[in-house]
């Protein structure tokens, strides 16, 4: 049985009609920068976060960028980052033209260590960006109370964890911001690119002049920005999902607990949820020494898979001025040696986990 890593039409199937409808409006209106199409969708989503507001943005990096541009983070300042993640969250910060600081990860959760955060904070230190990465969220009570401590900035990179909470709360409420990304692969996606930021009043009144190439009324260009908004189409095909979201990711949640049941063989590590953490599951990530020959089995049996990430970020050549050498960051290179995604979406049949958990136990 084929199964693909990822399924998007299973989900557009179903909103089709919907979809059309929305993209005829908006072609009758015509009206496709900006408006009240976009702000309703902000309204709604602020709520899903738990924020007092959002501003919809271009993608997910640029809603990094622009976080960094409000808060006026830039030449010679730092900027603390977890060494696993998709490499944007660091290349947003080199951007800005501060210095990213990359920290270890979790093993348990791969995600952004506090304890090793709080060391690596400096006099320069500004900001830290902890991921909420695969869908798990970061331990942001920790991470909260070193931000407090020192005086930094804390911005969520929630690009791959829409919907997901930390002790009750949702992500997107912990931080003084958050970065959502609507990559049409994400919990939440769109038919394109797209992102958005959850904040407070203040902030979003910044952030909405700067994604507009500095102005708050036309033809007064208050601050030097961006041209980074989310398209108003964009915005209409994201209301429409974003009412679907809570029970897509209980079918997430539910899958993973299918392959909880079925997966069975002794050196794979599923993933943890800590307590406290509601795992939204963007990716279902297992994690073996033997990752390589697993994931030709899986191929060899028609089932998609994919490492998230093979590479630490301070390795990459983009990351060479930072002057990092293997070995630096243990539990980043760990999980990027050992980890592979199996398929895991909304419309994945029982059928389909069985034959993935089969192929699994089989290699
Ligand atoms: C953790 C993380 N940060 C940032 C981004 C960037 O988002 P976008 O692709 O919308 O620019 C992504 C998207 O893949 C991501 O997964």
């Amino acid at each position: 049985m084929n199964v693909p890593l990822f399924n998007l039409w299973a989900q557009h199937r179903a909103l089709a009609p919907a979809l059309r409808r929305a993209f005829e409006r908006c072609l009758r209106r015509s009206a496709f920068i900006l408006g009240p199409t976009l702000e309703a969708f902000e309204r709604a989503f602020a709520r899903t976060a738990g924020a007092p507001a959002a501003v919809g943005v271009a993608n997910g990096t640029d809603a990094l960028r622009l976080c960094l541009a409000a808060e006026s983070i830039g030449p010679g300042d730092e900027v603390i980052v977890p060494a696993l993640t998709f490499a944007a969250t660091a290349h947003a910060v080199v951007h800005a033209g501060a210095r990213p600081v990359f920290v270890d990860v979790e093993p348990e959760t791969a995600t952004i260590d506090p304890r090793l955060v709080e060391r690596a904070v400096t006099r320069r230190t500004r900001a830290i960006i902890p991921v909420h990465l695969y869908g798990h969220p970061a331990n942001m009570s920790a991470l909260r109370a070193v931000a407090r401590r020192r005086g930094l900035i804390l911005i969520e990179d929630a690009c791959q964890a829409h919907g997901a909470r930390w002790r009750g709360r949702p992500v997107g409420s912990l931080g003084d911001y958050a970065a959502f990304s609507f990559y049409p692969s994400k919990n939440l996606g769109a038919l394109g690119d797209g992102g958005i930021i959850a904040t407070n009043r203040a902030r979003a009144d910044r952030l909405r002049a700067l994604r507009h190439v500095g102005q708050r009324v036309k033809n007064r260009h208050d601050v030097a920005g961006f041209n980074s908004r989310l398209d108003a189409m964009q915005a209409a095909f994201l209301m429409i999902k974003l009412r679907r979201l809570p029970a897509w990711n209980r079918a997430r949640r539910r899958r993973a607990g299918w392959y909880r049941r079925l997966v069975r063989r002794a050196d794979l590590r599923l993933p943890v949820e800590r307590p406290g953490a509601l795992h939204v599951y963007h990716l279902f990530i297992v994690r073996t020494p033997r990752r390589d020959a697993l994931q030709a089995t899986l191929t060899r049996a028609g089932i998609g898979s994919a490492v998230y990430y093979p590479t630490p970020v301070p390795y990459q050549p983009a990351m060479r001025p930072c002057g990092h050498r293997r070995g630096d960051f243990p539990v980043a290179e760990e999980i990027c040696r050992t980890n592979l995604a199996l398929p895991m979406y909304p419309e994945l049949t029982r059928a389909q986990a069985a034959a993935v958990a089969r192929a699994v136990n089989r290699s």
